[in-house]
């Protein structure tokens, strides 16, 4: 049976993939976000053109709009949704150490509003998008058991904190809330400040970028459509109650990430090498035993697949870039009257 879904964030990276999944298999999405300036809003518009473009397109509704806004908020949840999918949130950790105001008042004040709107609009099931961030420092594979209390930035602290504020709106309302913690996600509409997109773009242009910690630091890649199967499944499975890895379960360290991209281009990525911020994790890794048991969540997508997908997708789009700017009269042409 098709669902009603409110899915904050539907406009990023992740929240596009998992809305164009949710309307393809029939269900109607009610999308919400406020092409937040962090990146490029131009950007977010062709995730929603690529939705759009989709099967199922016509059960898509875009709201543009603040987590921060609680009248709005109050205003859309009358409207009763089966599940809200919270993925809407600052999303960068380092930029979070610039800006941790901000952060708390997105990540932590903008789910406390989402949470509150769902439990006054009688939701039966919230997912909540959180991070392997949260484990910091702890030595891989993480579980959901381990501790995860010495958070390493307010990105990581904030959505800690929404974790927790989930769980006593199940205590106290009864509200189901799965708290998926997922690990670095990439492919296709890749978020631009993430390494992935950036050895794409230095590759490509040229650009000089930090080589952070010499390119020692681990991390458990996972091939976007597997994350957003996790959390269609997330969707379908009210818990109670849980806090979900949802990783690939193989981590690899950026350097061979990055030579992967570079063997596909044949081209090498201009790396400048950088000290490991402080705010950056050692390491990541899943321990994805608890998603197979509860979700039935299996990654479908090796590395190899992946960093193939994603690459044709980066490329794909800088040729429709070039095809835009080519049929474009030159500003010369136009001054001249051409
Ligand atoms: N990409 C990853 O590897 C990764 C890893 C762990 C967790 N996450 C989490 O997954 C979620 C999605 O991440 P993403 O990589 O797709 O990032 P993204 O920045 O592409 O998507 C987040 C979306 O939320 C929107 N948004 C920001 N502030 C908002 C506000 N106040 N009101 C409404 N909308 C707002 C943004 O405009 C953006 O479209 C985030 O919660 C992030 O913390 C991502």
């Amino acid at each position: 049976m098709s669902a009603r879904i409110l899915l904050t964030g539907a406009a990023g990276f992740i929240g596009s993939h998992v809305t164009a999944s949710l309307l393809a298999r029939g269900d109607e999405v009610v999308g919400l976000d406020n092409f937040d300036p962090y990146y490029s809003p131009s950007r977010k518009w062709e995730h929603v053109e690529a939705v759009r473009g989709g099967p199922g397109a016509a059960r898509f509704r875009l709201v543009q709009g603040d987590v921060r806004d609680r009248g709005l908020l109050a205003g859309l949840f009358a409207e009763r949704f089966d599940a809200v999918v919270h993925l809407a949130a600052l999303a960068g950790v380092r930029s979070s150490v610039e800006r941790p105001h901000d952060y708390a008042e997105v990540n932590i004040g903008g789910t406390l509003n989402v949470l509150e709107a769902a439990r006054r609009g009688e939701v039966r099931n919230m997912v909540l998008i959180s991070t392997s961030s949260a484990y910091g420092n702890a030595s891989p594979p993480f579980v959901e058991t381990d501790p995860a209390d010495r958070p390493l930035s307010p990105y990581a602290a904030a959505k800690r904190a929404a974790e927790m504020l989930c769980h006593s709106y199940h205590h106290v309302h009864g509200l189901s809330c799965s708290v998926l913690r997922l690990f670095t996600a990439y492919g296709p509409r890749n978020r631009p400040d993430m390494m992935a997109f950036k050895v794409l773009d230095s590759i490509f242009t040229g650009r000089e970028i930090p080589l952070f910690g010499d390119g020692e630091m681990v991390r458990d890649w996972t091939y976007v459509e597997d994350v957003a199967r996790g959390i269609v499944a997330a969707i379908d499975r009210p818990l109670g109650y849980e806090i979900i890895n949802l990783g690939h379960g193989h981590p690899v360290r950026l350097r061979e990430f990055i030579e992967s991209i570079e063997k596909l281009a044949g081209r090498k990525a201009n790396l400048v090498p950088a000290p490991r911020m402080s705010s950056d994790a050692l390491a990541t890794g899943a321990d994805i035993t608890k998603a197979r048991r509860l979700l039935g969540f299996e990654p479908r997508v090796s590395l190899r697949e992946g960093v193939e997908s994603l690459f044709r997708w980066y490329v794909e789009r800088l040729d429709r870039q070039s095809a835009a700017n080519l049929r474009q009269p030159s500003r010369l042409g136009v001054a001249h009257g051409k």
